[in-house]
């Protein structure tokens, strides 16, 4: 089967909720290998499952492919259980709306509880650009997108643009 393709801003499709994942079988694995090979092909660095329609609980990332040192990693029912008070600024771009980079501030230490494919929930505590994509694709799974995020003020100033985005 064809891989799926990314779904752009914006289709409905971004804004829902997603569904717990549950257990994991052979069906979610070969899920998690097409999400990756999606998001490589992109090219990206993390890939939530809205992002290609599939309305569940799982998200990929791999923030140092493009150095050269591949890191595939795959978060079913992830939960952010800590975050840091420090907060830092981070570009952030989003394969749904491309073209698009925005400075975010967010926590610059999270702790996120998940399934790995094993099925086995874990911790893990995530740093620097890792951080900041851990919480961009876990927003994806309630229908956040990193523009929800920014300062009112220039979420107005932007308004058109994005509304000129929805009629292409
Ligand atoms: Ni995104």
């Amino acid at each position: 089967m064809t891989d799926r393709p990314i779904l752009l801003f914006p289709d409905p499709r971004l804004r829902a909720v997603a569904e717990p994942v549950g257990e994991v079988t052979e069906e979610v694995r070969a899920v998690a290998e097409e999400m990756l090979r999606i998001m490589y092909a992109a090219p990206g660095r993390g890939l939530a499952g809205p992002q290609i329609g599939e309305m569940r609980r799982i998200f990929v990332m791999d923030c140092t492919w493009k150095d050269g040192t591949p890191d595939p990693r795959v978060m079913l029912d992830p939960e952010i259980v800590s975050a840091s008070e420090t907060l830092v600024t981070r570009e952030e771009g989003c394969l749904s709306l491309p073209g698009f980079t925005l400075g975010l501030q967010r926590p610059e230490e999270v702790v996120l509880r998940y399934t790995d494919l094993d099925g086995t929930r874990r911790e893990e505590s995530f740093t620097g650009f890792a951080a900041t994509c851990v919480q961009h694709e876990r927003d994806h799974l309630d229908g956040v997108l990193c523009i929800d995020r920014i300062d009112p003020e220039i979420r107005e100033a932007i308004a058109p643009l994005l509304a000129s985005l929805g009629q292409k």
